[in-house]
């Protein structure tokens, strides 16, 4: 059995699975329910939007408390090893759950379901688990759980079968003001720490068509943030018959009128051009704020993890970028304690950083991924070593994260105001476009709308100012 390329193939599962579900509902006067738990990255949490609209379309309703519910899907993310325990901490309690309730089906998906050894480990240590699906049959979860439910078996699907895009999915999307939009799937950059090329699969893009018609219904929708997603966005539409470039694909997608902005993550520093950032700096719709990983500031640590650029390219880049778009602000991912990072070669992540000048960081701990190529690397520096680096990198980056807020006080800003904030009932929070979180004074009924705020106080992970009115 393929991945089906046309989502079609599903509609009769989906059609029967809804049949059960509305004959269940009269029966027992109750709703059947669903409960969802998206762990990992945006890209997870798109792939969560898919199984919430798939599970709609079943007729299944949410509900917020997993014992309370008829089918649980937790989705899985394998990038670093405590990511995966927590998952085995969740899972495990469910064995409770579903002693009360026998009924309960329990299925778990996502990136680490895509690693044979989990599968093998879910099969044997966790026999309450009754569908388990990867990445690359996330389309299939209607037919799935027909099989699960129609031949009262355990359904395991986690071939490598190439993973190709269906489109059409139904989506149940998290919110009505921001939205995820991926552009493309899979990641072909085998950088040495990283478990993603093997649990998404070679690097395909969405056709244009797609992702513009997407994009025109979110902002027909009033939808005023659209984040595009892909592991590597710079490197998309390279592999599609009509090859398009990603800044050309920004550029059509800031022709679509209406007042929106655009966000996108990850850049790979490898393929960021400078045509990408002129693109940026001039349309005012694409948000000032690039995410531009940089992982090490250490050119030897950089060649281990593959990652094919320099600092002295890398720091080139940001240069332009600053000197091109206005207010620029940048953030990135850097791995502390890659195997064979000596201190000198941490004094130059340091170095980098101070010299960028991020607005934050994502610091992370290396962790060693079964089947990656740094997990076969000699690591000899001791933990503590490596948490005493860590905590190093936080302290530098707050006092140069509590600059770029300060610099930010007496300015006037347009946020996005997304919802209640902190500090009172009156309070609002929202993002600038350099990403910066903002808390201020302001109607509940401006939600959904840009205002324009005037940044009065500066605090460690956000700012807080008053809406101006004009
Ligand atoms: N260990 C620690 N951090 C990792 N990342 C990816 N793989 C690992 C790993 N094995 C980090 C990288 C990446 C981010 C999403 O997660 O910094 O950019
Ligand atoms: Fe992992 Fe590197 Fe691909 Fe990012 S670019 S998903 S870090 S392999």
């Amino acid at each position: 059995m393929g991945n089906p390329l046309n989502f079609d193939d599903q509609q009769k599962y989906i059609e029967i699975i809804r049949h059960w579900n509305e004959e269940k509902q009269k029966e027992t006067g109750t709703p059947v329910y669903y409960h969802t738990r998206t762990y990992g990255c945006q890209q997870n949490v798109s792939d969560g939007e898919k199984i919430g609209g798939m599970l709609t379309e079943m007729g299944y309703l949410p509900v917020s408390r997993p014992e309370d519910a008829d089918l649980v899907i937790y989705n899985t993310c394998a990038i670093r090893e405590n990511a995966e325990e927590r998952v085995f901490g969740n899972v495990g309690a469910l064995k409770h759950a579903k002693r009360r309730n026998p009924d309960m089906l329990v299925g778990l998906c996502g990136c680490m379901m895509q690693q044979q050894h989990i599968a093998d480990k879910i099969r044997k240590s966790y026999p309450y688990v009754d569908l388990v699906f990867g990445t690359h049959a996330l389309a299939r979860l209607p037919e799935l759980l027909y099989r699960q439910k129609t031949e009262g078996v355990r359904v395991f699907e986690t071939s490598d079968a190439k993973g190709d895009i269906v489109e059409g999915l139904p989506l149940q999307r998290d919110g009505n003001i921001k939205a995820w939009l991926p552009i493309m799937y899979g990641c072909d950059n085998y950088c040495t720490y990283c478990v993603v090329p093997f649990v998404r699969g070679r690097e395909r893009s969405r056709k244009p068509e797609h992702i513009l018609a997407e994009a025109r219904d979110l902002v027909a929708r009033g939808y005023k943030e659209i984040t595009l997603l892909g592991q590597n966005v710079n490197s998309y539409g390279k592999n599609l018959a009509q090859p398009i470039s990603f800044a050309g694909l920004l550029e059509q997608i800031c022709e679509i009128q209406g007042d929106f902005r655009i966000r996108f993550m990850t850049s790979h520093p490898k393929d960021c051009t400078r045509e990408l950032i002129d693109t940026i700096a001039r349309n005012d719709k694409i948000c000032n704020h690039i995410h531009l990983p940089v992982q090490s500031g250490s050119d030897r640590i950089l060649s281990a993890m593959n990652r094919k650029y320099t600092t002295a390219a890398y720091l080139e880049l940001i240069e332009y970028a600053k000197e091109t778009i206005p207010e620029v602000s940048f953030t990135s991912d850097i791995i502390v304690g890659f195997p064979g990072e000596t201190e000198e070669d941490f004094d130059r992540t340091l170095e980098l950083v101070r010299k960028v000048k991020y607005h934050s960081l994502f610091t992370f701990l290396f962790s060693k991924r079964q089947g990656t190529k740094a997990a076969e690397m000699e690591d000899l520096t001791p933990d503590e070593v490596k948490t005493a680096r860590f905590n190093r990198l936080l302290a530098a980056q707050q006092e140069l994260g509590a600059e770029r807020y300060g610099e930010l006080v007496g300015k006037a800003v347009r946020v996005l105001a997304e919802g209640p904030g902190k500090g009172g009932e009156d309070m609002l929070t929202g993002r600038t476009e350099s990403n910066v979180i903002v808390n201020f004074r302001a109607p509940a009924d401006r939600i959904g709308e840009f205002v324009t705020v005037k940044i009065t106080q500066a605090m460690n992970w956000a700012v807080l100012g008053d809406v101006i009115t004009l």
